[in-house]
């Protein structure tokens, strides 16, 4: 370590800043009450060293801090930093015989949906179209905690998990798309599920309003249809066989008259012939 002396206390603080393993001589510890803060909520950091007597023992942060309390020979401070309300990094360094020693603490913020909003496309629809479900949270944190997942019903349609891209609170929308294909109307919902069990806070459900899809049908229309059908077939079939016993009705007449015209003669002939040979 004397290697640093002629570099100076810059230089020696930059290079334990870099590795903090090179220097063993004491160590730097943070305590904090909980791995994930609540978004402007606020938070009690410990920052505390094994060296005896630091010289100099602070936590760096952006956010605003106020000391709460502190070791009278300053082994450990206790802040509370206000506001959280975006993922942030504090650092608790201390300085022990002219060394420097750091430590960071990685912070997440959530932010369970307070409301769910489920918007239908179009809210009547004609039996075999297409309508679009539209789901939207409040902002929310952290994207891969959270699930939505749309009910119809209590049955489920589709659920939707995502990626933590943004470091900010944002909304959420999903959409889904489909085509009606019952009679009956359609009741839709939307749920969002915040699960921070792995943070060591609980799941956080919201719903949404349900939302009524009216479907029709061209019922009259059909109707219509389906009658002058059926009554053309039936005035075909009618006029059909009015035209076929006209026609048989006639044949028959004919044939009727005729052989009786042939019996007759015929009838006479026998007589004619028998009167003869008398
Ligand atoms: C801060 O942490 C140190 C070391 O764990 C502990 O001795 C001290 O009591 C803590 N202070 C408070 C206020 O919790
Ligand atoms: C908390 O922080 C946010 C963003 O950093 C800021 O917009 C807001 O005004 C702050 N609220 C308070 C009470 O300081
Ligand atoms: C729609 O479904 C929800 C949840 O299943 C139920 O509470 C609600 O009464 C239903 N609404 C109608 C109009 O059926
Ligand atoms: C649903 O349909 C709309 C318009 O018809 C389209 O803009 C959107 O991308 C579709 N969404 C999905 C998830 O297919
Ligand atoms: C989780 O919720 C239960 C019941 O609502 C409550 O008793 C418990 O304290 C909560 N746990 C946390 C970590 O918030």
């Amino acid at each position: 370590m004397s290697y640093f002396g002629c570099w100076g206390l810059p230089m020696a603080l930059l290079t334990l800043l870099c590795c903090p393993g090179s220097a063993e001589a004491f160590e730097v510890y943070i305590e904090f009450e909980k791995q994930v803060v609540e978004a402007t909520e606020s938070l009690k950091i410990n920052c505390s060293t094994s060296c005896a007597e630091p010289e100099l023992g602070d936590l760096e942060t952006h956010l605003v801090k106020t000391m709460l309390d502190q070791h009278p020979k300053g082994r450990w401070k206790l802040f509370l930093v206000s506001n959280v309300s975006q993922d942030t990094v504090f650092l608790c360094h201390f300085t022990c015989a002219q060394k420097q020693q750091s430590r960071e603490l990685r912070i997440r913020v959530y932010q369970p949906p307070t409301e769910v909003t489920l918007t239908l496309w179009p809210q009547r629809v004609l039996l075999g179209e297409a309508f679009t479900i539209e789901c939207k949270t409040s902002a929310v944190k952290p994207l891969e905690s959270l699930t939505l997942t749309l009910l119809h019903g209590k049955k489920i349609l589709q659920i939707q998990t995502f990626e933590d891209s943004e470091p900010t609170l944002q909304e959420v929308t999903v959409t889904f798309n489909s085509t009606v294909s019952t009679k009956d109307s359609l009741n839709f919902s939307c749920q969002a599920e915040l699960d921070l069990r792995p943070y060591g806070e609980n799941i956080t459900h919201c719903i949404s309003k349900s939302q009524l899809l009216d479907v029709y049908v061209l019922m009259p229309d059909n109707q219509m249809v389906i009658i002058i059908v059926v009554v053309s077939v039936l005035l075909l079939l009618f006029v059909m066989s009015v035209l076929l016993c006209f026609i048989f009705g006639q044949h028959w007449h004919r044939r009727r008259t005729g052989t009786y015209g042939v019996l007759a003669a015929w009838r006479r002939l026998p007589r004619a012939f028998r009167t003869r040979p008398a």
